[in-house]
């Protein structure tokens, strides 16, 4: 867990007294931590301890403070989401490794040859179990984040898979994407994460209604929102679309003498964890340690029952193989690595019959107002609502 129960008493008592007695120059670190800790709980724990109204108050209490004393603004303060800049165009930045595909597989047979070519590639007899780590294979946009010296230095799209799109201003703006985060204590300097943005399927068809009432086109599906919402040209408008992100994979690591650490994790579930515990939102309750092929095709199938009632687009599901040292035996192709291998799910109802269903959404049965409130914050997005 990021906090211990005594600094979520620290941050509570300090709230209140913010609340009560607004802070001066001498409190701005505290009133900062403040606000970060109540932005981990309500975006990544989705735990809020105070009102929308409450935070509003203190994130003003910031914005005044900073505005008196702007030297002591920090690379890491919540104000420093919400960008002035526009991004103009999107720089070509090369990923630290590539950024690849995943190879795919479509029913228990083509898992169960996964399974085989694993086992030959790492020489484990077919009698034994591999571990495998399995997780959503999540529809949004792919997104790469450096952080060096604990801060968020750069994010990019995927790109073409070798330079990807410089987009760190719209990154900054996603509250789910930590601006600081602990590395340091691993004895990490550098690092690359993977990850994918995406948008709430409710949020989706809040954007939809309000495009419609104001008679721009509709997006086709959650994916293009996301995407779409990388890629614009002013950070608050990325921050408007109520973009989340989740990690699924750390790429590359390095110590302050430029040494490789990321094989200092054991496994992939291990290293996505800490990234959890370092305040990033990752897949926790999703990702399941498989043993053995049987295992992931259960699970694989579980989670095709249940798809429509998650809460976020997924496409399938991705199996890794779980240990670190076995990756590395598997290798890559240019495409592809042979370490994990994307499960599709069957194609959903035909789309016309979809769109039918947006349609009828969009005439009229929500919108009772109150949802979408845009606190200075940029707070609260894609948490609302239907009436329906
Ligand atoms: S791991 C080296 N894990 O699927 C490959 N990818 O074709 C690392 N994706 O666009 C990818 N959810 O952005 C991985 N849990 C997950 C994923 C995931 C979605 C996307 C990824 C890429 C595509 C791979």
């Amino acid at each position: 867990m990021l906090y211990t129960p005594e600094q979520q008493k620290q941050y509570t008592e300090l709230s209140k007294k913010f609340i009560q007695h607004p802070a001066g120059k001498s409190d701005i670190n505290d009133l900062r931590a403040v606000l970060i800790f109540h932005e981990h709980k309500y975006y990544i724990e989705d735990n809020p301890l105070i009102s929308d109204f409450e935070y509003d108050q203190l994130y003003k209490q910031l914005v005044r403070v900073e505005e008196q004393y702007p030297e002591l603004i920090t690379p890491d303060s919540p104000t420093q989401r919400v960008s002035v800049d526009t991004t103009g165009e999107f720089r070509s930045v090369p990923h630290t490794i590539p950024m690849l595909s995943l190879d795919n597989s479509y029913n228990e047979e083509d898992l169960v040859d996964f399974d085989h070519s694993v086992k030959k590639l790492c020489a484990i007899p077919y009698g034994e179990h591999v571990e495998y780590c399995v997780e959503p294979k999540f529809d949004g946009g792919s997104i790469a984040v450096i952080y060096e010296n604990d801060l968020l230095t750069r994010a990019a799209t995927r790109g073409n898979g070798i330079m990807g799109e410089e987009m760190t201003a719209n990154a900054k703006a996603i509250p789910t994407i930590p601006l600081k985060a602990g590395f340091s204590k691993y004895h990490i300097r550098k690092v690359e994460l993977r990850g994918e943005a995406l948008i709430r399927k409710d949020r989706f068809s809040e954007i939809n209604a309000e495009r419609e009432r104001e008679g721009l086109s509709i997006f086709a599906n959650p994916r293009n929102a996301a995407t779409g919402g990388l890629r614009m040209k002013d950070p608050n408008e990325t921050r408007k679309r109520g973009l989340e992100a989740f990690i699924y994979q750390l790429a590359y690591a390095e110590d302050k003498d430029g040494n490789e650490v990321h094989k200092n994790f054991k496994t992939h579930h291990e290293g996505i964890e800490l990234l959890g515990s370092l305040g990033f939102r990752i897949p926790h309750q999703e990702m399941k340690i498989c043993r053995g092929i049987r295992e992931v095709v259960d699970y694989c199938h579980q989670w095709q029952e249940k798809r429509e009632d998650y809460p976020y687009e997924i496409d399938g599901m991705v199996i890794k193989v779980n240990s670190l040292d076995l990756q590395e035996k598997c290798g890559f192709t240019a495409h592809h690595p042979r370490w994990a291998v994307a499960f599709k799910f069957k194609a959903k109802q035909a789309t016309s019959k979809l769109l039918k269903v947006e349609y009828q959404v969009g005439k009229g049965q929500h919108h009772t107002g109150g949802q979408n409130r845009a606190c200075t914050s940029g707070r609260r997005y894609g948490f609302f609502y239907f009436a329906a």
